[in-house]
């Protein structure tokens, strides 16, 4: 069993979320999906989550690529996070291409996956309150 995990924000789940996930779960066969918690995303990422964790979380676990939902609570977490949950292969959208290849230390393969052209969360959230 070959098992994937990938981490990010999820807020508005749109279309480019679907196609990372799609793609992260066919590099495997377990897809773990490591979800920023919303005082995470306000205290390190200065984002502001429109959905709760527990709505953005609902919502992951609905889709058939995702097999289990974490918290992301620090930016530390990952080196532990992928022994503990044995972890073969570590997923980001290229917006992240380099910042994680340390994890290629912990014997684990690092992919960064092309992101979906003009798609986003902000852009969502910019667009509706034009
Ligand atoms: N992602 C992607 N293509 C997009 C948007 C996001 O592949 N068009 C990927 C990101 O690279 C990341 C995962 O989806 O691996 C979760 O990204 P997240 O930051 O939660 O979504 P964004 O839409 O990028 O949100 P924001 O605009 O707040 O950064």
């Amino acid at each position: 069993m070959k098992r994937v995990i990938t981490y990010g924000t999820y807020d508005l789940l749109h279309y480019g979320h679907i196609n990372l996930l799609q793609r992260a779960k066919a590099l495997g066969d377990y897809l773990i999906v490591a979800l920023s918690t919303d005082e995470f995303n306000w205290n390190m990422k200065q984002k502001k989550c429109y959905f709760t964790y527990e709505e953005r979380k609902k919502m992951l676990e609905a889709l058939r690529a995702v097999d289990l939902v974490i918290p992301e609570e620090n930016w530390e977490q990952k080196r532990s996070d992928v022994k503990l949950y044995q972890v073969d292969t570590f997923v980001m959208g290229d917006d992240w291409k380099g910042k994680f290849d340390f994890l290629e230390e912990e014997g684990v393969e690092v992919i960064y996956l092309p992101r979906t052209p003009e798609i986003s969360t902000t852009q969502i959230k910019s667009d509706l309150s034009k």
